[in-house]
Parts: structure tokens; sequence; C-alpha cells
């Protein structure tokens, strides 16, 4: 492993939890071998889509970036609009390969107006560079809801539902190569059905065309560090796909 991700491994307290390889398990009187994740199949994950678990509000939207940036900073589809400071719309390359989605903005988030700034953006930038990957180059983040909901209670049915047809504008304008959910409220947001991340993770799933993979949520490791070394697993899944996508 390089120095530089030994110390953002460090930097992130995952230096004795996450490992670039996996160890398989050794026969006796054999030497042990090194296994890296295999490289995901470019084939979604043929799950049959049930009926959507989560009613959507309004129909889907057409409109460039600015027309989506003032829509989403005016708007009063649901009540987080009443103890908001400002929308949240998302942060970085519009160009980007790469889109990750979280749940919605915390209060960092709120008063800076970016996504992920607080201590589970720390956490998920370092994520970003132990793949090499950096905050807006090829990198778009965005969040399934775009209001900070009060007391950073989960977002609502409803108000995830109010706020999705800005997601997917977003995701249409920037067609990502790769879409990586980070937890159940993305995942189930995009994918329209209840989601274990934990029965999800490692696998390819489909956004109309775009390679979707679940993860866990960056606060959900701050408190839960047993599951940083799938955390680990998932980023390794992640660039693997990225690099066959590239290479389809
Ligand atoms: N958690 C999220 O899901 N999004 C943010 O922007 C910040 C924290």
């Amino acid at each position: 492993m390089s120095s530089d991700r030994e110390q953002v491994l460090r930097e992130m307290g995952l230096g004795p939890v996450w490992k670039l390889r996996v160890e398989a398990v050794a026969a006796p009187g054999e030497e042990r071998v090194a296994a890296t994740p295999a490289a995901p199949e470019l084939v979604p994950d043929g799950v049959a889509w049930s009926a959507p678990a989560i009613v959507t509000a309004t129909s889907p939207l057409s409109m460039p970036w600015e027309e989506l940036a003032a829509t989403v900073a005016a708007c009063r589809q649901c009540r987080l609009c009443e103890a908001r400071k400002q929308a949240v719309l998302g942060v970085g390359d519009v160009n980007a390969d790469w889109l990750f989605v979280g749940e919605g903005p915390g209060a960092e988030e709120d008063e800076r107006g970016e996504p992920f700034v607080g201590q589970a953006g720390k956490l998920l930038d370092s994520m970003l560079a132990a793949i090499g990957l950096k905050r807006g180059e090829d990198v778009y983040i965005a969040n399934a809801v775009k209001c900070r909901p009060p007391e950073n209670r989960k977002p609502a049915d409803e108000e995830v539902a109010a706020c999705r047809p800005y997601l997917e504008q977003q995701m249409e304008l920037i067609r990502p190569k790769l879409i990586v959910a980070l937890g159940a409220t993305a995942a189930q947001t995009l994918l329209q059905r209840e989601i274990r991340i934990g029965a999800e993770r490692g696998k390819l799933h489909d956004w109309r065309g775009v390679p979707l993979i679940v993860t866990y949520h960056p606060s959900y490791l701050l408190r839960t560090l047993q599951d940083k070394a799938k955390a680990w697993e998932d980023l390794c899944y992640m660039r693997a796909a990225m690099q066959a996508l590239r290479s389809a």
C-alpha cells in the first residue's frame, strides 16, 4: 500500500481496519494467497423491481442547470423549506463520471450550501481520496433531499418524493458512468424499493441504464466501526466497476 493511501486511511481512523487485499483462507500446508475483490460483471443485477414503495409527487422535469438551481432554491414543495437556511443542490463536476448521492443536508451543509461538508463529509472526502478521487474532479455529490430535515431526522417519504424530480433531473443532466448511493435513503430513492444495504452492496444495480452501486452512508460508518472493512471492499468494487466501464 502506498504511503499516501496509508496516510489517508490513518486520517480516516481506518488504517488498521481497512485493507486493500482480502486474505483468502489457505488450505493446510499451502501458502496464504491474497485476493482483491472480483471485478464486477457489467450487467444489471436482474432483481425484479416491485411496485414503488415510495409515491412520487411531481412529474418528471426537463430543465437546464440554471433553471434547476433557481427552482430548487425557491422550492416550497414540502415542509422542509420552512426551517432551511438554503436549499443545497449539489457540488462538483457537472460532466462527472462519478455521482455520489447521500441523504440530505445537515446543519453545516444548510449553513454553507454545499453537501457533505461536516464530519460525514470529511469521511466521504477521505474515502474518495482512498480510491484516487477528489470532490469536484470528475465527481459530483448530491443528496436525495435538498433541504435540511430538522434535528437531522431522516427525511419522510413524502419529502423524498417531492424532491426526487430534482435529483433525477440532476442525474439526467450529468449522465454519469457510475452512481454510488450512500445509505438506504439514497438507494431507495433511486431504486424505488426497500433496500437493506448489507444485502444489496457488492452488486451492480441499474438506474435508467446507468450502473448503480449501494454502500454504507459515511454517518453510519462513523458510528459503526465494524462495517468499515465492508465499506473498503465497496470502494474497491466501485473502482473496479469504473475501470471495467471505461474499458467496455
Ligand atoms: N449527510 C448527507 O447525506 N448529506 C450531506 O450533505 C451531509 C450529511
